[in-house]
C-alpha cells in the first residue's frame, strides 16, 4: 500500500513500499524514483499497524503474487473499496462493501508457471528472474499437487526444453495439463507428461509449442495431446477463484434481473455467467467470444442443457460482430476494457447495463464514455467482489439504468 513522500524538488508523490501498511511507522530505503511514483523496500516495521499479519508465505514479496497477504481481510477489503471509489470518482459510501471470496487460501484453480533451472514459480516482479513458488498458500490442492509433482521431477532431470507449464482444475476437480515447449517433439515434455499421467487427478496434458521470443505464455504453435481425453480448453479462459466467481455471476444478475429478457452477453468465455442468466429466467441469451475453445466448451453445455434454444454463442470480436439491438446488456472484458466497444454499445437501446470488471482504472473510463454518450443512462450499483484475496486485485459489477426508471421507481416508492 502507498505512503506519501517528497519528490527530488520537494513536491509531495507517492511512495509505493511493499510489505508496509497505512498507518505504520517504517524503515525504508527508496531504490527507484520514477516520473509520478518513488519505490521503496521496507528495512524494518517500526509502529505496525493492528490489522497486520504475519505472512505465512515464505515467497512473500518475492513471487509477485499475493501483495496483501500482511493486511487482515478487513482491511484489504477497506483498501478494494477505497480504490474502485477513487477510480470511478464516487464517494466512499456509493460503493457497497466487498463481497468476500468463500475461500480466503487454496482458492486459486489456475496456476501459470516459468520453467527455470531448478525452479518452477513465476518471474520476481520487475525482473526475470524465476521464483519459485513451492507452497503456494492460495494456489487449490490439486494444482499444488501437480506442480509439486512437476517440480521434484524438473529438479532431478532439468528443464530441458521445457518453457512453461499450465495447470487448471475443472469444475469436477480434474487437473488439465498444458507443458509449453521450444518444440512440439520435446522429449522432456513426454518425461514429465508420463510423471504427471501417474496422478489420478491428472485427467489430460498436452503439449504445445511456443518459438516466440517473448514471455507470453501462449502462442499460436502446434499442439499435441499426450495423455487422457479432451477436456476443457486449459488456455481459454477460466475464473480463478470459483467459489468467488459464483458470487460474482450472482451479483451480476441480480443487478440485471434477467427474467423474462432477452440479454446481449460480450465477452462471455465459455458460458459461465451465461448459465446463471439463464437459470434466472432470461428468455434468451445471444453471447460473444473471441476464443474458438471457449466458445466450443459453451456450446457444448448448452446442447446438454434444458437451455439450448433459447442460447447462442457468436464467436468474434466485440469490436466487429453485429450487436442486437437489445435493452439489456452484460459485459465482463479483460483488464483493458471496452476501447471502442464502449462507443457501440451506446448505440445500443439500452434500458439496463450490467459491467463486470477486473479493472477499476478502465471501467472507470470507460462509464465516463458512455455515460457521456447516453445522457439518459445513470450509474446506480457499484458492488465490489474479492475474487483475489490477499493480492491488491479486485472485480467490481456495476449497474447502470435509465434515469426514467429510477425516476419512476422513486414515485412509487
Ligand atoms: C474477463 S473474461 C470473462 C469471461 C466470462 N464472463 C467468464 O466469467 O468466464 C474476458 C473474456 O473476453 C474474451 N475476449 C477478449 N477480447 C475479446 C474481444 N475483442 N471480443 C470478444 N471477446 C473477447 C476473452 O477470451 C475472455 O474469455
Amino acid at each position: 500500500m502507498d505512503a506519501e513522500a517528497r519528490g527530488k524538488s520537494g513536491e509531495a508523490c507517492p511512495l509505493v513500499v511493499p510489505g508496509a501498511l497505512p498507518g505504520e511507522a517504517v524503515e525504508v530505503v527508496v531504490e527507484h524514483s520514477g516520473k509520478t511514483a518513488r519505490f521503496a523496500r521496507l528495512l524494518k516495521v517500526l509502529e505496525a499497524s493492528p490489522e497486520r499479519t504475519t505472512p505465512q508465505c515464505r515467497h512473500f514479496l518475492n513471487c509477485g503474487g499475493c501483495d496483501l497477504l500482511h493486511a487482515s481481510l478487513p482491511l484489504q477489503h477497506h483498501h478494494k473499496r477505497q480504490q474502485v471509489a477513487l477510480e470511478l470518482g464516487l464517494p466512499l459510501f456509493d460503493v457497497a462493501e466487498v463481497v468476500p471470496s468463500p475461500q480466503a487460501f487454496e482458492y486459486r484453480t489456475v496456476a501459470k508457471m516459468v520453467v527455470g533451472p531448478g525452479v518452477l514459480g513465476s518471474y520476481r516482479p520487475r525482473s526475470h528472474d524465476v521464483v519459485d513458488m513451492s507452497g503456494c498458500r492460495i494456489h487449490s490442492a490439486t494444482v499444488e499437487l501437480v506442480l509439486s509433482t512437476a517440480r521434484a521431477h524438473l529438479l532431478a532431470e532439468g528443464p530441458g526444453d521445457l518453457r512453461y507449464l499450465v495447470v487448471r482444475e475443472d469444475d469436477r476437480r480434474r487437473a488439465l495439463v498444458l507443458i509449453i515447449t521450444r518444440a512440439l517433439g520435446s522429449s522432456a515434455a513426454d518425461a514429465l507428461a508420463s510423471v504427471l499421467a501417474q496422478l489420478p487427478q491428472v485427467a489430460e496434458i498436452r503439449v504445445q509449442e511456443n518459438q516466440s521470443p517473448g514471455d507470453g505464455i501462449f502462442s499460436d504453435g502446434p499442439e499435441r495431446r499426450v495423455y487422457g481425453e479432451a477436456g476443457a480448453a486449459v488456455g481459454a479462459f477460466s475464473q480463478v477463484n470459483p467459489g468467488a466467481a459464483a458470487e460474482l455471476y450472482r451479483v451480476a444478475t441480480e443487478l440485471l434481473a434477467p427474467a423474462g429478457r432477452e440479454v446481449l452477453e460480450l465477452y462471455a468465455g465459455s458460458g459461465g455467467l451465461s448459465r446463471v442468466l439463464l437459470e434466472a429466467g432470461a428468455a434468451r441469451v445471444e453471447a460473444v467470444e473471441v476464443v474458438a475453445p471457449a466458445v466450443e466448451v459453451a456450446q457444448a453445455w448448452a446442447q446438454t442443457s434444458p437451455y439450448a434454444d433459447r442460447f447462442r454463442i457468436t464467436l468474434g470480436r466485440a469490436e466487429e460482430v453485429p450487436l442486437p439491438a437489445m435493452n439489456y446488456v452484460v459485459v465482463n472484458p479483460p483488464r483493458k476494457g471496452l476501447g471502442p466497444v464502449a462507443e457501440r454499445l451506446a448505440a445500443l437501446p439500452i434500458e439496463r447495463l450490467v459491467y463486470v470488471s477486473c479493472n477499476p482504472g478502465t471501467l472507470g473510463r470507460d462509464l465516463q464514455v458512455i455515460l457521456q454518450l447516453r445522457p439518459d443512462l445513470e450509474l446506480d450499483s457499484v458492488v465490489p467482489v474479492d475474487l483475489f484475496p490477499q493480492t491488491r486485485h479486485i472485480e467490481t459489477v456495476v449497474r447502470l439504468v435509465r434515469r426514467s426508471d429510477v425516476a419512476s421507481r422513486s414515485s412509487t416508492a
